[in-house]
């Protein structure tokens, strides 16, 4: 319900210039209504007295419908609403809103996320990554628009010349299938220590991976198995993030439209050559040279950024695309898209660069398998013994513990991931992010599992038939809820235009929170149940309104905790 708009329809009088849409506030305290419209524009634009105004506009007021009573103090109009008339509309906007969009009207979007060098294990900034790109996706669906999901694998350059230099020297078949990843990545650490004090290793690595390029039948046969292992290690871990992309399709791919993409290139008279490289010049951009292909022969990011960019609106036509990365990429975006659009593509102006601030945790507070930073199978492990440790005490009667486990373990480090603003640094605290209280995941989705369990509870009252008693939810806080779900499409409107799934995040917490208050104050299974009726219908649009905000911000709902 659109309740400033209703208000103001219940306002006859008219100035010119005036839109009461942008004067309208929320009241700052409860004696002071609901909304307040203050008159001291107008009384510029008329030459008037604005409490004279007030009282004017006042009085053509139309009181009895959603507006019980106006007041006029100092100059503003405050509204009083008609609690048990906007709570009943309220609740049947929501409970008959499908909560699907039509927005998007179908328009195309391909978001480019995650996108692992599959050299290396994932880590905490790839939680960060793959959340952000996973939460935009889903709230552009939620838009109307499809989505396509492109991991774009780093299965390109030198470090798999060194897992494989790594393996031959030594490694052996029957251990890589057996630990799989860890094996490799062992094997990679070796190769970079040894590396330090015999140089020829790294000559060995680039020449391996020349080999791979070149498809010789040996290294090529090692390098798929080394690539096969590494996607389903990167598969495995984001099925249990609860995440599936569309297309894998990464940078070796496209490492061979190299030829493609310099004749294209050069067509367009884009290129030049500079110190053996081929480049195309950007300073009237402000950037430098935008580098095609090496002295050496070989394509580079850029390069191959182009292809793919080109292949990806070839295939699907997309009306924009997304890319999720770090801030320190900002400048090769910016590079790719400017030579896209000088070549005179059109889409290049639907390209867009999505770029998040530093997500880590303090060094040493997870023990880690490799190195000194923790992995993300390390704070995945370390997030799942936590979820456990949590609700060990708690007997369940639905779901398995282990099941529960999962879901607040994953639910607790995707929330960390989108929690502050796509942009701003953040230092993960892991063992804050599990408390039931203060702003967290677990806490969110206790809040939910309560409604949950009351409605379980009031489905064996047998209420259906009841007439509903809307005045039960005339109390501030049963109204503050009711607008706290109010409007949900707007915030999801809000969080896609920002392209910030935070704002979804805030929403949902603000919601939460304002749900605890109004328990501490109601007794939601009592009273008449006429009266309860209304509780619980008002409690079944909170339910669903979180439903879609957690989904959104991959948070699982539970239904007992
Ligand atoms: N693999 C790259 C990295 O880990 C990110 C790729 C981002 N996507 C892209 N199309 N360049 O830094």
């Amino acid at each position: 319900m659109d309740i400033r708009n209703s208000i103001i329809r219940e306002i006859k009088y008219k100035v010119e210039n005036i839109n009461f849409n942008d004067l309208l506030i929320e009241s700052v305290s409860a004696d002071k209504g609901d909304y307040c419209l203050p008159c001291f524009a107008m009384a510029k634009e008329l030459k008037e007295n604005p409490n004279k105004i007030a009282n004017d506009i006042s009085s053509t007021v139309n009181v009895g419908g959603i507006v019980e009573k106006c007041e006029v103090v100092g100059g503003y109009v405050n509204f009083f609403l008609n609690r048990d008339v906007v709570s009943a509309e309220i609740i049947k906007d929501i409970l008959a809103d499908s909560m699907q969009y039509t927005d998007g009207d179908g328009k195309t979007i391909c978001i480019d996320y995650s996108s692992v060098n599959l050299a290396k294990y994932m880590h905490i900034g790839h939680l960060k990554n793959t959340i952000i790109g996973e939460s935009i996706a889903r709230i552009c669906e939620a838009l109307g628009y499809k989505v396509i999901r492109i991991n774009y694998i780093g299965d390109y350059g030198t470090p798999f010349g060194k897992i494989i230099a790594g393996y031959e020297m030594w490694g052996n078949k029957a251990d890589v299938d057996k630990r799989g990843i860890d094996a490799l990545q062992e094997l990679y650490v070796k190769f970079n220590q040894e590396a330090q004090n015999d140089p020829t290793l790294d000559d060995k690595a680039r020449e391996i991976f020349k080999q791979i390029e070149m498809k010789d039948p040996h290294y090529y046969a090692i390098y798929q198995w080394v690539i096969d292992i590494a996607v389903k290690e990167a598969e495995r871990l984001l099925g249990i993030l609860g995440i599936k992309f569309d297309s894998w399709r990464g940078e070796s791919y496209y490492s061979e439209k190299l030829d493609d993409v310099v004749g294209y290139l050069q067509n367009k008279g884009l290129t030049k050559v500079s110190e053996g490289a081929l480049v195309v010049d950007l300073e009237d951009y402000d950037m430098p040279p935008c580098l095609i292909r090496r002295s050496d022969g070989a394509s580079l990011y850029a390069t191959r950024d182009i292809a793919a960019a080109i292949d990806r609106y070839n295939t699907y036509h997309f009306d924009q695309m997304f890319y999720v990365t770090g801030h320190e990429q900002m400048l090769h975006f910016k590079q790719f898209f400017k030579v896209l659009d000088l070549a005179g593509e059109e889409f290049a102006n639907n390209l867009e660069h999505i770029h998040y601030g530093l997500f880590s945790l303090p060094t040493g507070k997870i023990s880690s398998r490799l190195g000194k930073q923790a992995t993300l199978v390390d704070i995945m492990d370390y997030a799942h013994a936590k979820a456990e440790e949590v609700i060990k005490d708690r007997t369940f009667n639905i779901l398995t513990p282990e099941e529960v486990a999962d879901k607040v373990a994953r639910s607790a480090l995707n929330y960390s991931a989108l929690k502050v603003e796509v942009g701003k640094d953040c230092v993960f605290d892991i063992d804050k992010a599990f408390s039931f209280e203060g702003e967290t995941a677990p806490y969110m989705q206790y809040t939910y599992t309560r409604i949950e369990s009351i409605l379980r509870k009031a489905k064996d009252m047998n209420l259906s038939e009841v007439k509903v008693d809307y005045s039960a939810l005339n109390s501030t806080e049963a109204f503050e809820l009711l607008k706290a779900c109010n409007g949900l499409k707007l915030t999801i409107v809000n969080a896609y235009t920002k392209r910030e799934p935070s704002i979804i995040v805030k929403r949902a917490m603000d919601i939460c929170k304002t749900l605890n208050k109004f328990y501490t104050n109601t007794k939601v299974l009592g009273g008449s149940n006429s009266e309860i009726m209304a509780k619980i219908e008002l409690l079944q649009c909170v339910k669903k309104t979180l439903a879609v905000l957690f989904r959104l911000m991959c948070i699982d709902t539970l239904i007992e905790m």
